[in-house]
């Protein structure tokens, strides 16, 4: 499959076409954003650890048939993907409390909730990504009210799934975000990427984060943290 011009270049990830028109190419690139792109550095490596990490969760979740955008990975770096529409939403599901929910409603750090919570954010960088409820979704036409319960199935039904993952890494999960796009038949697919960088994870023996929240909060090196997760990964699925 050769790699032909670039599509687009995001905070984590370049996209290019491929020679054919049904499927795209990810690079996942050595840089880490915060504060919607503020804070902006390179870190070595890190391109390579989440697409090797979000390759395995995709491969997993086709397993509990979660189906996605995921074709395969390819080098270290990238992976194949069939081409969708994204939705320009961020679809977020919170466990426990953390991150915006307990600054923005000042709740207990890793409070658990009885359910889990989806939230909406519109996806749009001049507007640092705004909080949208489903009445806006509709009138803004980025979405119908079908396809919005149906996004909230799939994403809980993805949290489902991953709960149990992460929990036999003796991770906890906190919470994650989601992208979704529609294929040729306008289908919603899964799409994007799960890794420390679009979900909290804590260990449940240290209760130290796993994610992003390193950088975020600048408290150190996340690649020593990246690569515990991957090792994990590989060393149950090789146990398994
Ligand atoms: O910041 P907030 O608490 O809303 O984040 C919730 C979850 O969504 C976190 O796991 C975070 O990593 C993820 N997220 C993301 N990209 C964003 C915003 C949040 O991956 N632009």
């Amino acid at each position: 499959m050769n790699k032909r011009g670039l599509l687009y270049e995001g905070k984590a990830k370049k996209m290019y076409a491929t020679d054919d028109p049904n499927l795209v190419l990810a690079e996942y690139i050595d840089q880490a954003t915060a504060l919607n792109g503020k804070k902006k550095v390179e870190i070595d490596h890190k391109g390579a650890l989440n697409n090797q990490i979000t390759s395995h969760i995709f491969g997993y979740l086709k397993t509990q048939g979660i189906a996605s955008h995921f074709v395969d990975q390819i080098s270290e770096t990238e992976q194949l993907l069939k081409k969708v529409k994204i939705i320009p939403l961020e679809v977020v599901v919170r466990n426990l409390a953390s991150g915006h929910f307990e600054t923005k409603f000042d709740v207990p750090h890793l409070m658990r909730f009885e359910a889990p919570i989806v939230e909406f954010y519109y996806k749009s960088d001049a507007l640092d990504d705004p909080f949208i409820n489903d009445a806006q979704i509709i009138a803004l036409k980025i979405a119908s009210a079908e396809q919005i319960a149906e996004l909230k199935a799939k994403a809980l039904q993805v949290n489902e799934a991953l709960i149990p993952f992460f929990k036999a890494l003796k991770l906890t999960l906190v919470d994650f975000k989601l992208e979704f796009g529609l294929d040729e038949n306008n289908q919603i697919l899964l799409a994007d990427e799960i890794s420390p960088d679009t979900a909290r994870l804590v260990d449940q023996t240290t209760h130290m984060s796993l994610d992003k929240d390193i950088f975020r909060k600048g408290l150190g090196d996340l690649i020593p943290a990246y690569e515990e997760v991957l090792k994990r990964i590989q060393d149950k699925e090789n146990a398994d």
